[in-house]
């Protein structure tokens, strides 16, 4: 019998990438998505987590900087992996103590290039367009206290043709992120947990 692994996915956004996340593990039997927080009341994502049913959690500033009330909600509800999916804050070293290892996000860029803070939706394509950049592409990574410094999992890249548009450039990406970021969180977790998933 396997024990899913239990995780929580945090998003600020439009939340394609949660979405994506929400509809291959309800097909897994390596974990489930058990919560889905948001920072932003009016985000896309609440709405499609309640379509699937899964649990959903605002925070505020202070809830999420403060430590206690977003670790005992999350212990509550038995989370063992975070996934930040188009989540904009810089997550608080008592998270990242509290999930060493278990903790990824997605960067739609080549990292270590146009990431940082400041860098993110519009900005990181339009900043490798005018570098005239000729590829670029998703980076999966861990999360450390730093923006978007953690070690990477995982990239793919797309080719850009001078003619591309930032736009075209953000589509292009993004596609490549909703084929991958889900499998690449399954692998991840099964190296993570191992066995552990087996009970
Ligand atoms: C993605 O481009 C991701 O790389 C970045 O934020 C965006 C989220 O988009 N971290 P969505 O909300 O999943 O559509």
């Amino acid at each position: 019998m396997m024990t899913k692994i239990r995780m929580a996915i945090f998003a600020s956004g439009g939340g394609s990438n949660a979405r994506k996340i929400m509809e291959y593990f309800k097909h897994s039997t390596v974990a489930e998505v058990a919560l889905v927080v948001s920072n932003k009341k009016d985000a896309g994502v609440l709405e499609i987590a309640r379509e699937h049913g899964i649990p959903t959690m605002l925070i505020d500033r202070k809830s999420f900087y403060d430590a206690t009330e977003l670790l005992e909600e999350l212990n509550r509800r038995h989370i063992q992996f975070l996934v930040l999916a188009g989540f904009l804050w810089l997550v608080p070293a008592y998270l990242v103590k509290a999930f060493p290892g278990k903790i990824l996000n997605i960067h739609p860029a080549l990292l270590p290039k146009y990431g940082g803070k400041g860098m993110y939706g519009h900005h990181v394509h339009e900043a490798v367009k005018a570098a005239g950049e000729r590829e670029s592409g998703p980076t999966i990574h861990f999360v450390n206290e730093h923006y978007d410094e953690g070690d990477i999992v995982f990239q793919a890249r797309c080719e850009i043709t001078p003619n591309d548009s930032a736009e075209d450039i953000a589509r292009k990406v993004l596609a490549l992120e909703h084929a991958h970021y889900p499998g690449i969180i399954e692998r991840v977790i099964l190296t993570t947990f191992g066995s552990a998933t087996t009970s």
